[in-house]
């Protein structure tokens, strides 16, 4: 990165500085700079990383006050050229152990659910709108979900999936920007930001296993995963 204010201050005084091609101009921010202008600054020098540095930054990311109490950052699992990309909240301590989403007894279900239409973990791509776990599992912050949802855009634009699975209230609420119950949300066909990708919901498998009797729900929402990727090949 190209500090633009020691780059003026050096032209002021006539020195001609040679900048490598690779090299991006960032604007330095001053502190008293407001915090919308960092985040554009922060989220715009995301939307360009490549895969690789996208998950350097997110394992070095310091940017909300998970990064102390994480034991590993979950950048997420799969193909990241998967047509599939499931989303869902945050990493819970299993996966905060083992730095893998969707891991503890929850995470299996829903590989079960996937093999259950024929896809396996490392066919599709799981991700959370949080890559760091919130202690005790408790909801994310509005502040934790804005600071890591760069990284999850930057995803979504390199994976560029022919459908989103959002798993749970907290990750349609998110994608969709809406508050709206489940209920309403599963079984529905939506589109996802500018390129209007397909967007599902279905429930969170921690809440299946809590009310089993929902399951045939969750099974008629794989059905139509299935369905519609097939319809798109
Ligand atoms: N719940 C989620 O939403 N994501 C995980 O990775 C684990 C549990």
């Amino acid at each position: 990165m190209v500090d633009t204010k020691k780059l003026k201050y050096l032209e002021k005084i006539g020195i001609d500085v040679w900048i490598p091609r690779e090299q991006k101009l960032v604007k330095q921010t001053k502190a008293k700079d407001s915090p919308k202008k960092l985040d554009i600054t922060r989220g715009e020098q995301i939307a360009t990383m490549s895969w690789e540095a996208l998950q350097l930054e997110v394992a070095r990311c310091q940017a909300c006050n998970l990064y102390k109490t994480r034991t590993n950052p979950v950048f997420g699992v799969g193909n990241p050229n998967a047509d599939l990309l499931v989303i869902g909240e945050a990493p819970g301590a299993n996966e905060d152990k083992q730095g893998e989403p969707f891991v503890g007894r929850g995470g299996q279900l829903l590989t079960n659910m996937l093999l259950s239409i024929g896809f396996k973990r490392e066919d599709i791509y799981i991700a959370n709108i949080l890559k760091s776990r919130p202690p005790n599992n408790r909801d994310p912050s509005p502040e934790e979900v804005k600071a890591c949802t760069p990284f999850l855009l930057r995803q979504i634009s390199l994976i560029k999936p022919k459908l989103i699975l959002a798993v749970g209230r907290i990750a349609a609420h998110f994608l969709l920007a809406t508050n709206d119950s489940m209920g309403n949300l599963r079984g529905k066909l939506f589109h996802y930001g500018d390129h209007k990708i397909p967007l599902r919901v279905t429930y969170h498998p921690a809440y299946l296993l809590r009310a089993p009797r929902e399951k045939r729900k969750a099974w008629q929402d794989m059905q139509c995963i299935k369905k519609q990727l097939q319809g798109s090949q």
